[in-house]
């Protein structure tokens, strides 16, 4: 069960254009979206699908709906499955009544994990073990990728039957539910199987621990789509998951760089040309939280882009998504009609690292390509002041804003005034955005601290509620540095090893704060794992809460100044922050009071 504003919360917030883009691909047709439909055979596109009013229908075999309706037939889920599902890649949370309990879910996902792990080694088994793989063997060998480097990114082939997992699957005793679940069979009858992927080279995609989370499949020379992926499931989501990131981390740790790219292919020529600091996104734009997860392992990012005005406008547009990730970012074009692939071969790896030196930063990028869009006149700057000032609000480090409004100023010829973001910008670090924390700190500590700690000690006791602390995104906002500091230590070491041990965290801290931490651990013992993933939504909101409040009261000082100093503009401006923090504070009070209603 899930409350009926939850569903009607989430239809609304998803484009079903990009939900469906996740698994087939769409072009725009009027005012229509169009593709080939993924539930009957057909050649020619009649699969349709209103973004505006949120449905699909096939004109060829009829199946039709919304967002929801489009993953239960797809995927094979039940209603509130899809419903979670899409909630999920919208941030939005869900809660039910049956879900099943942690413990289970941990253990489901591990049996998850591990038939992903198996379906992985019989598509390796079948590219190096078996004649069927021959032609795979063969065409990468066209490609000229070298077998060292097919077995390092564990390479695999699907055959052309289509039946050969399921029957690997059974014999070795594992769930074909589960590989239903995982996207690599669909159900079409009873006790009647069909495999997703068949007569394809196979890309296992692992997480940064090295467990396999989905799979990528290129068909042998021609063909449509010329790439499948897994769809999204409980362990991959495509914009939280980079290809190559297990194979690159120690590299890119080491020269403290790194290179993202568009291309399973890509990743592997740059590596083989010693270039093994490169990973790629998934099929689709970057996102803010695979910015994050990079800025763990580097702050030094380029995003290699093609000259081309995709490659243009797509680099112009990655400025917001590094700002939003916390990284500043860099971007490095090559010459029309090349990609990493391509060009590393042809020019070798010398050229290909002189243009990632050349690499320029994304915000002067982006300040010159605005300016071209928007032109000199008084119009067009008043366009790109706007502009700028929504971006800069966006960057957390104030060192940075500062350093970026005054390169604004100089490239652009705009008054610095126009382009700050209005002052108490969400920094967290360095000014104190709460008062109460300086000004009561004595009073409230003890008792603000403690939600930091049961928040710490359940990320310690129970890592799987970890993704809720990182799907979080803004921590840093709502904690103080130091436990900023605790948590992100948490996050990179269960980001690198996929677990969480106690003596390996505590080696990771001063000894001072190494006992702290061994503390946390045992104060988490006692606490009921059912409950873990609630209680850290409630730590979470209520540091939320915690945060806009003291925002909130900030901005009401704002105010006030402004009021005295009858400064007009500022304290207008004050008062649509306040209002829209105000808004923010309302809408986690609904959150809270809906989530109650239905739990409990
Ligand atoms: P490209 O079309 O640039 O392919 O797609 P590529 O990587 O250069 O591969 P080759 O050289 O033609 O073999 C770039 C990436 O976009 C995603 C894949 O992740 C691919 O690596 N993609 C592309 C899809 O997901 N589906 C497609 O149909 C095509
Ligand atoms: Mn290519």
């Amino acid at each position: 069960m899930i409350a009926e504003g939850k569903i009607v919360e989430i239809r609304e917030r998803a484009s079903i254009v990009e939900v469906i883009s996740d698994h087939l691909t769409l072009k725009k047709m009027g005012r229509n979206y169009l593709g080939l439909c993924p539930f009957h055979s057909e050649k020619t596109p009649s699969f349709t699908v209103n973004e505006e009013k949120g449905i699909f229908h096939c004109f060829g075999c009829g199946v039709g709906g919304n967002v929801f309706h489009f993953l239960m037939q797809y995927e094979h889920l039940t209603f509130p499955e899809a419903v979670e599902q899409v909630g999920k890649r919208y941030g939005i949370a869900v809660e039910r009544l049956d879900r099943p309990k942690a413990g289970r879910d941990g253990e489901e996902k591990e049996s998850l994990y591990h038939l992903n792990e198996r379906a992985a080694a019989y598509f390796h088994e079948m590219l190096f073990g078996r004649p069927e793989g021959k032609r795979a063997l063969e065409y990468l060998k066209g490609r000229g990728v070298e077998e060292r480097v097919a077995r390092n990114f564990y390479l695999g082939y699907a055959p052309q039957s289509g039946q050969g997992l399921v029957a690997f699957l059974k014999k070795e005793g594992l769930s074909l539910k589960h590989a239903v679940r995982l996207g690599l069979l669909s159900e079409r009858g009873p006790q009647h199987y069909g495999e997703k992927f068949f007569d394809r080279i196979i890309f296992p995609i692992a997480n940064a621990a090295g467990k396999v989370v989905g799979f990528g499949g290129r068909v042998i020379a021609q063909g449509l789509p010329k790439y499948l992926n897994s769809a999204e499931t409980p362990l991959f989501r495509k914009g939280a998951n980079l290809y190559g990131l297990f194979q690159a981390k120690e590299a890119i740790r080491e020269v403290d760089r790194l290179v993202v790219v568009e291309g399973y292919l890509d990743v592997l020529a740059l590596f083989q040309f010693g270039i093994s600091y490169a990973v790629a996104t998934l099929g689709t734009a970057l996102t803010p939280d695979q910015v994050r997860i990079l800025g763990r392992y580097t702050k030094n990012i380029v995003a290699l882009f093609d000259g081309d005005e995709a490659g243009r406008k797509a680099a112009a547009r990655s400025f917001e998504i590094f700002i939003e990730g916390g990284l500043l970012g860099r971007a490095a074009f090559l010459p029309q009609g090349e990609d990493p692939d391509t060009y590393v071969r042809s020019r070798g790896r010398e050229v290909l690292e002189t243009v990632v030196d050349q690499a320029i930063p994304l915000a002067d990028y982006s300040f010159t390509w605005l300016e071209e869009k928007y032109g000199k006149s008084i119009e067009g700057k008043s366009e790109i002041a706007q502009e700028i000032r929504r971006l800069l609000a966006k960057v957390r480090n104030p060192f940075e804003m500062d350093l970026l409004a005054r390169r604004a100023v100089d490239s652009l010829g705009i008054r610095e005034e126009l382009l700050r973001p209005p002052s108490p910008a969400p920094s967290g670090q360095g000014r104190s955005l709460r008062p109460e924390e300086s000004s009561k700190a004595t009073a409230t500590q003890g008792q603000e601290d403690l939600v930091e700690r049961s928040l710490v000690s359940l990320m310690l006791r129970f890592p799987s509620v970890i993704q809720n602390v990182e799907r979080e995104g803004d921590i840093e906002q709502l904690v103080s540095p130091m436990w900023n500091q605790v948590i992100q230590k948490i996050l990179s070491e269960w980001g690198e090893r996929g677990e969480l041990n106690g003596a390996g965290m505590a080696q990771r801290f001063p000894p001072a704060q190494a006992s702290q931490i061994a503390a946390l651990m045992l104060e988490g013992e006692n606490m009921p794992e059912e409950e873990s993933e609630r209680m850290v939504e409630d730590c979470l909101s209520h540091l939320r809460r915690r945060y806009l409040r003291g925002l909130e009261k900030d901005l009401r000082q704002a105010i006030r100044v402004a009021e005295e100093k009858r400064d007009e503009i500022t304290k207008k401006e004050r008062m649509l922050e306040w209002q829209e923090v105000v808004r923010r504070e309302r809408q986690l009070e609904r959150q809270r009071f809906t989530s109650k209603t239905e739990i409990r």
